[in-house]
C-alpha cells in the first residue's frame, strides 16, 4: 500500500466492494445507516460510464442480498454528463430502474456549478419515472434558495450540504458564516416544507440548530435525517445515533478517489498539514 493510498484510507472505506461492505456491515451493527459512493468522476468515454453504472447494479444487488441498510449515492460526471444528457440520462436510468426493483433509494450527489442546471434537470425527470431518488443541494450557491422551493414543491427528497467545490464570488457565498447562515435558512424550509430532508454536516452549531428548530416545531426525529462522511466525526455519529436521531454515513470506496480525497484534505487546514508531514517524511 502506497503511504498517499494509506493516508485516502481515513476518508475512504478502500479499494474494493469488500471493503465498503464490511464497512456499511459495522456501521449498520451501530445503528448506523449508509449511503454507497463509488469513486469517479468527470469519465469521458461511453464505455466507461456504462462500466461504472454496471458496478452500481451489482453494488446494489450486493447490499440486498445481505440485507444491509443502505442507499447509493452517484456523481453524475461519472455518469457519462460530460458525454451527453441523453446517454447520462439512459444510463443512470438502468440504476434506477434496478433500486426500483430492489426498493432501494438512490440519490444524486451535486458536482460543480457548471452542472447545477443540467443536475436538476435531468433529477425532475428522473423522479417522475423513479419517484424513489432525491439530489442534493449545496448552501454556499445563491440559486439553492429557489431550487430548494422547486423540490419542495415536486417532493423531491433533498441532502442540503455546503458544497465542496470552489465558487465564483458572483454565484456563491465565500464567507463561512454567510454559508452557514444560508445553511440554516434551508435547513428550516427543508424541516418545515421538504420530504424527509437530509442535513449533510459535521458542523455542531449547525446540529443543535438543526434540532432545536425541529423540537420548537414539533417535527419529530424519524422526519429528518443527519449525514456525514466516513471517517469524520465518527463519535458525533455514535452520540447522535443513541440520543435517537436517524444517521446516515457516506460511504466512499474505489480506486479513483484523488479527487475526493483533495475535496476532504481542503476543508481542514489541519489535514493537509497532516498529509503535508507524512507525505515528505522518509
Ligand atoms: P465544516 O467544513 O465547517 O466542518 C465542521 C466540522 O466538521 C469541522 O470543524 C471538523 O470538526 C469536521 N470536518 C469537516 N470536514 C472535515 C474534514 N475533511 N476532515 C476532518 N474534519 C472535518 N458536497 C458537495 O458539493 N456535493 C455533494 O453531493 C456532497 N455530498 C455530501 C454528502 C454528505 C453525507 C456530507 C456530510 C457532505 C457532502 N458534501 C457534498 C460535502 C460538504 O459540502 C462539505 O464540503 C463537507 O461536509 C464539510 O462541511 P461541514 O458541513 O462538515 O462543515
Amino acid at each position: 500500500m502506497s503511504i498517499l493510498t494509506f493516508l485516502a484510507r481515513r476518508f475512504i472505506a478502500g479499494e474494493k466492494i469488500e471493503d465498503a461492505l464490511k464497512v456499511i456491515r459495522k456501521l449498520n451493527q451501530n445503528g448506523i445507516t449508509t449511503t454507497l459512493d463509488i469513486l469517479g468522476e468527470n469519465v469521458k468515454s461511453e464505455q466507461e460510464a456504462a462500466q461504472k453504472a454496471d458496478n452500481y447494479i451489482q453494488a446494489l444487488e450486493m447490499i440486498d442480498k445481505e440485507k444491509l441498510n443502505s442507499h447509493a449515492s452517484i456523481k453524475l460526471t461519472q455518469m457519462g454528463l460530460d458525454v451527453s444528457d441523453g446517454f447520462c440520462y439512459d444510463n443512470v436510468s438502468r440504476i434506477f430502474e434496478k433500486a426500483a426493483s430492489l426498493n432501494n433509494f438512490v440519490r444524486v450527489d451535486m458536482e460543480g456549478s457548471d452542472y447545477t442546471g443540467r443536475t436538476l434537470d435531468l433529477v425532475y425527470r428522473w423522479h417522475e419515472a423513479f419517484p424513489k431518488m432525491g439530489t442534493v443541494i449545496q448552501a454556499m450557491l445563491f440559486r439553492s434558495l429557489e431550487d430548494i422551493k422547486e423540490l419542495n414543491r415536486r417532493k423531491i427528497r433533498v441532502r442540503l450540504c455546503k458544497g465542496a467545490y470552489r465558487e465564483p464570488k458572483q454565484i456563491a457565498f465565500q464567507d463561512r458564516r454567510d454559508i452557514n447562515t444560508n445553511f440554516l435558512t434551508l435547513t428550516k424550509l427543508l424541516l418545515r416544507e421538504g420530504v424527509y430532508p437530509a442535513i449533510g454536516t459535521h458542523d455542531e452549531k449547525l446540529i443543535e440548530a438543526t434540532r432545536e428548530f425541529a423540537q420548537k416545531e414539533g417535527i419529530g426525529k424519524d422526519k429528518y435525517e443527519f449525514q456525514m462522511l466516513y471517517g469524520i466525526r465518527r463519535g458525533l455519529q455514535l452520540r447522535l445515533t443513541q440520543e435517537g436521531y436517524n444517521v446516515r454515513v457516506y460511504v466512499p470506496y474505489g480506486t479513483h478517489w484523488l479527487p475526493y480525497y483533495l475535496r476532504r484534505l481542503r476543508e481542514k487546514r489541519e489535514n493537509l498539514l497532516f498529509f503535508i508531514s507524512n507525505f515528505f517524511r522518509d
